[in-house]
């Protein structure tokens, strides 16, 4: 097989596309028992998690609806500053609202940090966080994840959402971006 310009930015694919489907599947069942009996609405954090969402929310059995934030981390392409800035605001009033944040990574856990007290102010009803992916090594504050798909070593990642410079998130799996292309110190 050929391998295709995108797929030369890999070093080596973390989760293949199969594994990460069965467990979003899994994912979707276990948030589906737990909102059993109310309505869900989910929180796309842009733009990384909109791939995950799109799964996730098609192997939900509860009523839901999406909305989406976008916020920006002042900092390094690959590292996080903790410093954010809401770009896009939700449109929704989530106000007595169940709401589910879904992330595509937690990494030092900053920016969820600070989206949550965000959103806390707005007085959901109920508040949990799915993300996908996590990376405890780098974790710097603690966030209360409710749902995780798998816990990843301190690497960079790419694809099914994951950027670097905006590039990569159209690969359908989750692959560590090739050494050559790291940047320095990162
Ligand atoms: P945190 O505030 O350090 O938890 O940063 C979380 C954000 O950093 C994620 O939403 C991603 O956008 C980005 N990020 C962290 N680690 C990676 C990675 O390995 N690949 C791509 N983006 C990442
Ligand atoms: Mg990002």
């Amino acid at each position: 097989m050929s391998t295709s310009e995108v797929e030369r930015g890999v070093g080596e694919i973390l989760i293949e596309e199969d594994r990460l489907q069965e467990r979003i599947r899994e994912l979707g069942r276990e948030v589906s028992e737990d909102y059993e009996g109310r309505e869900l609405l989910l929180v796309g954090v842009l733009k990384g998690a909109v791939f995950f969402m799109a799964d996730l929310m098609r192997s939900l059995a509860v009523p839901c609806e999406i909305d989406f934030m976008a916020i920006s981390s002042y900092g390094a392409a690959t590292d996080s500053s903790g410093v954010v800035r809401i770009l896009k605001d939700l449109d929704i009033n989530i106000e007595g609202r169940h709401v589910l944040v879904v992330e595509d990574i937690i990494d030092s856990g900053l920016t969820l940090s600070y989206l949550l007290r965000n959103l806390e102010s707005r007085e959901p009803a109920s508040l949990e966080i799915c993300a996908l992916l996590t990376k405890p090594e780098r974790r710097e504050i603690e966030v209360p994840v409710r749902y995780v798909g798998f816990e990843i070593p301190n690497r960079f990642v790419i694809g099914y959402g994951l950027d670097f410079a905006e590039r990569y998130r159209n690969l359908p799996y989750v692959g560590v971006l090739h050494p050559d292309l790291m940047p320095e110190g990162a």
